[in-house]
């Protein structure tokens, strides 16, 4: 294998490398729209800084590491830094300190294989691939030949988010779910004419959209996976019944002419991120919804036309053309199809026959995904982002408590805990003089990216009541416009967040902050100390210590993302010359000893995207590490961490701007002049 080597020094383009067909496919062209956000919310260097009880802040738990156990990576327990390809070192003092348990392997140089590439002395494989049977009864897949039926038994496309949980009493055999995001029809049909698609195409994209259940069997003696056509086997799609529950269940925002109770929603679209409850379901987030509604400017009113601004909901038909067969996507037959998207949703994958529900207390907006943090006395935390350009972090915070066990009961208890409870909005603070934050990305004088914040509470949600905590907004209004309400109470406008989740060995809280190349230009927000450099092409990692359940946190960046070589990058006071370069991080996930781990979207630094590790504690904290790297064109996401293996998604490989179906821009994973193919990867030493 030839890894054409990176050049640390290469001339910045002012954007991250995706493609133009995916921003057309995944998010309806966002970065190419006006900015939604037009709020005159100010930013925090305009906020009367304010001094917060740090009593009330939550210090973090110990890290507490495990004792025993063989990770993936056998951690030899000797000296063995492993430098990073941001160039050699030698004679440091680290080198005599041990790698963190986990992390004993080497990095994968950056490259531009079209190959997944792992570190020397692990292996990889293809668990399952757009098309691959999931249901029974699936036929095999053929590309040129595809058809409706087929997809609706077939494993979906672009696959981001996955989970992986073990079957109790079934050792080695667990439930793989997966979500997918949006489909990309020039890669997927020869001859596809964007004015004018078929009505197959455009069933088979809705089929490919969703989630995928099925079971996985481990194989002794290596971490294959390999899938299995079982009871759980189960395809979620833009056309399956959701039950829509919370204060927006019912309301006249959410009621169309199928449904005028307001209650039952068909499908989920632009599912990106997610997380896995306590309870053994499964949490998505309905992302780039709004580009799937024709006919936003029909809409009519002030108030009305503000909402649909501010989703981004634009133009006249809408890039697929669903409205061409399915009228609920024409806004000027149904307005209110749009507000039943953008929400956090719950499935229970042990049930195939379970109706999945759409948690309206949660808010609506582009939601990234939601994680889990379940407090010592059994409250439960959602942390959520909003992935836009200067849009918001947002929580919820059950005024219910988890029930133990896993019987019926539980599980019905535990699956309505998001409907009843507080949702917030984060405004973060600096410590350091605005004056030294002055968009460059050079540490302020105190020596960190840091300070204080505070969650302001947006919506109070019970089971027969509610209260809208935002003046001028009903119940309603908060719950489906939820971007509106958070607009007028001071929240800080962040770099698209991505990805966050709670460390589960210290309750610390990561949130990936992927990119936002308009901060600091023409008359965009300038930067600020929580999103410290303008034309941030690399993206940065926020690390919280929150009180879960309260109001009051302090904050820093861990990572400032980019070339280790250039002076606007940070790598928690990490030694710059011994970590791999990072751009535009978009996943976190953590190992069983506490460790972080990022999946990348877009790599602005002109190699191909990848999964990372990042050290937290100890003198090594901020080493990060390439543990793989993904096909040309593709983006990583979803990744598991376990004792055993690494799982990614790989998703939209070979996708570039002159990328159709007759000239694929990649062969990944069959070879030779094989189509493309989104895909699940397993990654174990050995
Ligand atoms: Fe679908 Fe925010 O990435
Ligand atoms: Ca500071
Ligand atoms: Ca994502």
């Amino acid at each position: 294998m030839i890894l054409q080597p990176l050049s640390l020094f290469v001339a910045h383009d002012g954007t991250s490398s995706r493609s133009h067909l995916t921003c057309r496919y995944r998010c309806g062209d966002a970065c190419a729209q006006p900015i939604p956000n037009t709020s005159e919310n100010p930013y925090f260097r305009d906020v009367a800084r304010r001094t917060l009880d740090r009593r009330t802040v939550l210090r973090g738990g110990a890290l507490t590491m495990l004792s025993a156990g063989a990770l993936f990576a056998h951690s030899t327990g000797t000296a063995a830094a492993q430098p990073g390809s941001g160039g050699a070192a030698g004679g440091s003092s680290l080198d005599h300190i041990p790698p963190p348990r986990g992390l004993d392997y080497e990095a994968v140089p950056p490259n531009t294989e079209d190959a997944v590439v792992v570190p020397r002395g692990y292996s990889s494989d293809v668990v399952i691939r757009w098309g691959d049977p999931v249901l029974p009864g699936a036929p095999e897949f053929d590309f040129a030949n595809h058809t409706a039926a087929a997809q609706e038994k077939q494993f979906g496309y672009n696959n981001d988010f996955a989970a992986l949980l073990p079957i109790p009493g079934a050792a080695s055999e667990y439930l793989l779910v997966v979500n997918h995001e949006y489909t990309t029809e020039p890669a997927m049909f020869y001859g596809y004419d964007e004015a004018a698609p078929t009505e197959e195409q455009v069933r088979i994209a809705w089929a490919a959209h969703g989630l995928s259940v099925l079971k996985v069997r481990g194989e002794a003696g290596s971490g294959k996976l390999t899938p299995v056509i079982s009871e759980f086997s189960r395809r979620i799609t833009a056309t399956t019944e959701f039950t829509l529950t919370g204060p927006a269940a019912g309301s006249d925002f959410v009621r169309t002419s199928a449904d005028p109770a307001g209650t039952t929603v068909r499908g989920t679209l632009n599912n990106c991120a997610g997380g896995v409850t306590p309870w053994g379901t499964i949490l998505s987030g309905e992302e780039n919804f709004n580009q799937y509604f024709a006919n936003g400017d029909t809409i009519s009113g002030d108030a009305a036309r503000a909402r649909v601004k501010r989703y981004g909901i634009t133009g006249a038909a809408s890039e697929r053309r669903w409205e061409n067969y399915d009228p609920r996507f024409d806004q000027a037959k149904e307005p209110n199809e749009p507000n039943r998207f953008g929400y956090i949703v719950e499935i229970n994958p042990w049930d195939a026959t379970s109706t999945p529900v759409k948690h309206t207390a949660l808010g609506r907006f582009k939601h990234e995904g939601a994680t889990i943090h379940v407090t010592a006395d059994g409250t439960v935390v959602a942390y959520m982002g909003d992935d836009e350009r200067f849009d918001y972090i947002y929580k919820f915070v059950s005024s219910r408590k988890i029930m133990r066990g896993d019987g019926a009961s539980a599980l019905r208890h535990n699956m309505a805990i998001l409907d009843e409870g507080t949702l917030y909005v984060a405004r973060f603070l600096g410590n350091s003089p605005s004056a030294e934050i002055d968009g460059s990305g050079e540490l302020p004088s105190d020596g960190a990216f840091d300070g204080t914040g505070e969650w302001i509470p947006l919506l109070r949600a019970s089971a027969d009541s509610a209260e809208s905590l935002v003046d001028g907004f009903s119940v309603q209004e908060v719950a489906v416009f939820t971007r509106l309400a958070a607009d007028t109470v001071g929240a800080t406008k962040m770099d698209r967040p991505e990805d966050i989740e709670a460390n589960p060995r210290t309750g610390k809280v990561y949130a990936a902050l992927t990119n936002n190349t308009r901060r600091g230009t023409d008359n965009y927000p300038s930067a600020d100390e929580a999103n410290p450099r303008h034309n941030n092409k690399n993206g940065h990692i926020l690390e919280i210590t929150d009180d879960h359940a309260g109001t009051a946190f302090r904050w820093n960046l861990l990572l400032v993302c980019g070339d280790p070589a250039a002076a606007d990058t940070y790598f928690g006071g990490f030694d710059k010359s011994r970590v791999s370069p990072i751009s535009c991080p978009d996943n976190v996930a953590f190992d069983p000893y506490g460790n972080l781990w990022i999946s990348t979207d877009g790599n602005a630094l002109g190699a191909n995207d990848g999964l990372f590790s990042v050290v937290l504690q100890g003198p090594r904290r901020g080493e990060t590490k390439q543990f793989l790297s993904v096909p040309v064109g593709a983006e990583t996401c979803g990744p598991i961490v376990t004792e055993d293996r690494v799982v990614v998604c790989v998703q939209h490989p070979g996708e570039s701007d002159d990328y159709t179906a007759e000239s694929p821009g990649s062969h990944w994973p069959d070879g030779g002049d094989a189509q493309p193919r989104p895909a699940v990867v397993v990654a174990w030493k050995g």
